[in-house]
């Protein structure tokens, strides 16, 4: 079976590296610049976790507090639902018209079971866009965003626990990625505008061939 979204029509670009690394950041400056649609897999599973009448909100709570990854077929349809969503609202603006949209889609794939199904069955991405630091610097940034952001997950003890996640279950799939020459890696330990930079140039390249090819 065909994805339900042509990758022609609909570009993906995942949104990977580490808790802390700068994903949401740098998704932010893009959306401005380019008019993306930004889906935070993260943000998508807390806000379904609030939702009155959700009968995954326990689930999300416990796997979130534990830094492990929901299963994915909660996260998918999340996506799904949401780009379908994007899609319906005739949005205008570079590459957006009937049918067609650009998103960013941020902290997803973070299991290689997630990367598989989402490929094939909902639209296959075209990208990866991998911000790496250092565990430290990714702990002062978390660290600092716990003083502020409400997250059950932004204490040290989850921390430790998303950054051993994030090892052993994700970092398999950015190399599954780099093996199928999809990966852009970048240093985000550097100043959010010089990461930034960087990430223009990868972005600008991956949207003129996508035009190209449309
Ligand atoms: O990306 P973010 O840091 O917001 O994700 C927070 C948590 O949401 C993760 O630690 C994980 O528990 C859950 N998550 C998931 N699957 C994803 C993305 C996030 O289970 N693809
Ligand atoms: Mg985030």
């Amino acid at each position: 079976m065909a994805p339900v979204f042509d990758k022609k029509n609909v570009l993906v670009i995942y949104v990977l590296g580490g808790p802390g690394a700068g994903k949401g950041t740098q998704c932010s400056k893009l959306v401005d610049e380019y008019g993306f649609c930004h889906l935070s897999a993260g943000d998508l599973l807390r806000a379904e976790q609030q939702r009155e009448g959700s009968s995954y909100g326990e689930l999300i709570r416990t796997y979130i507090r534990e830094g492990n990854i929901v299963p994915m077929e909660v996260t998918i349809k999340l996506l799904e639902n949401a780009m379908d969503a994007a899609l319906k609202e005739n949005r205008s603006g570079a590459g957006w018209s009937a049918g067609k949209g650009r998103f960013l889609i941020d902290g997803f794939p973070r299991k290689m079971d997630q990367a598989v199904k989402f490929d094939e069955e909902v639209c296959t991405a075209s990208l990866v866009l991998f911000y790496q630091t250092t565990e430290e610097v990714m702990l002062k940034r978390l660290m600092k965003r716990g003083e502020s952001s409400g997250r059950d997950d932004d204490n040290v003890e989850s921390i430790k626990k998303r950054f051993v996640t994030y090892k052993e279950t994700t970092m398999p799939v950015i190399n599954y990625y780099a093996e199928h020459g999809k990966v852009a890696e970048i240093d985000s330990t550097v100043s959010v505008e010089e990461v930034y930079e960087n990430t223009q140039k990868v972005v600008a390249k991956i949207l003129a061939a996508q035009e190209a090819s449309s």
